[in-house]
């Protein structure tokens, strides 16, 4: 992993950071990959992708939440993003991590604040994603599921193809609809491939596997190889378009988008919203240092 990678990363876990840009407004290019700070402009930006043929799912930003003040906030907003969604009748579903909700606080009280917006998703027939983070919060992340998949059957989850024990993951979560990513977070050597090509070798490893299971996949990737094979293993393997989706971030490959959803694949951005856009932009940065020219681009052109 490179210096930038490394660098981005723990500028992206930087508290102190994480709160100033707060007060930042959405700066540094982060527009381009934000959709707005509040659900009136993140629902404009949802109309137009929907115009397009394209899903959404949407994220609240917000991460690595040690207040539980700022928990049940976020828990409100979400519930008010399903409340948004239903009221605006617009193709999209929830994404949410649990750091947000409390998971960091106290396990119980993260389990009710999932509830309570489960309940609501559900009375509505939303789907939620729970986002994956960093290995510290896997096995509870696994937990959580475990525990709302009990009472809520419009719940799924990510398999971070980095991690070794994916494979093992993948199979006992092989009935849920699954989105499956390489991974974002720095991990150790001890519990994750550092190596791309070993990453991107699981990745199609996991991908090719939950296409078999006959469970809904959601590949999330802006790698075109990835994309080029799963379009031939499809068509070889007979497996139909409504049993899988194409998902990418809100403003990637943006043509590619389009393209993929004219070309009659099912596909899904990641929409993230709000004020706390600062980790998110950072790892973004992290993945793919070339976005730094979002960051140029509005450092010069004042
Ligand atoms: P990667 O970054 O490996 O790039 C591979 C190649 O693709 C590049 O070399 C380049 O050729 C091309 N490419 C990539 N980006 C490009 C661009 N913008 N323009 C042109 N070419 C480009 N992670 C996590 O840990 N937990 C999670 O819950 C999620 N959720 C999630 C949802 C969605 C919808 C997405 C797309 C991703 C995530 N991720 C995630 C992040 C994921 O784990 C991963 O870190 C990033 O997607 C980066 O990996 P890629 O597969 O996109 O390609």
């Amino acid at each position: 992993m490179s210096w930038v990678k490394n660098f981005f990363i723990y500028l992206s876990e930087n508290q102190t950071l994480n709160k100033g840009a707060q007060r930042w407004g959405l700066k540094l290019g982060a527009q381009s990959v934000v959709a707005g700070t509040n659900i009136d402009e993140m629902i404009e930006s949802i109309k137009k992708l929907n115009a397009h043929g394209i899903s959404c799912t949407i994220d609240n930003l917000g991460e690595f939440v040690f207040e539980k003040e700022e928990a049940v906030e976020a828990k409100g907003k979400i519930i008010k993003v399903i409340e948004a969604i239903h009221e605006h009748q617009i193709d999209a579903h929830i994404s949410l991590k649990p750091t947000q909700l409390g998971l960091d606080i106290d396990y119980d009280f993260c389990l009710a604040n999932l509830t309570e917006i489960m309940e609501k998703a559900k009375s509505y027939d939303i789907f939620v994603n729970m986002d994956m983070e960093d290995y510290d919060h896997l096995q509870t992340s696994f937990d959580l599921l475990d525990e709302l998949a009990k009472t809520y059957d419009n719940i799924g989850t990510v398999i971070q193809a980095y991690f070794f024990n994916s494979v093992d993951n993948i199979q006992k979560y092989k009935d849920f609809r699954l989105r499956l990513v390489k991974g974002a977070y720095k991990e150790s050597e001890t519990v994750a491939f550092q190596d791309k090509k070993d990453i991107d070798k699981n990745f199609l490893k996991l991908i090719e596997y939950h296409l078999l299971s006959g469970k809904f996949t959601s590949i999330a990737t802006h790698d075109h190889h990835i994309i080029n094979h799963v379009k031939k293993f499809v068509k070889e393997n007979n497996i139909p378009n409504d049993k899988f989706e194409f998902q990418m971030l809100y403003g990637f490959r943006k043509d590619m988008q389009i393209e993929l959803a004219k070309e009659g694949y099912n596909f899904c951005t990641y929409v993230p919203f709000g004020e706390d856009w600062y980790g998110y932009f950072m790892r973004r940065l992290a993945e793919r240092p070339q976005n730094l020219n979002l960051v140029a681009k509005q450092v010069f052109n004042k």
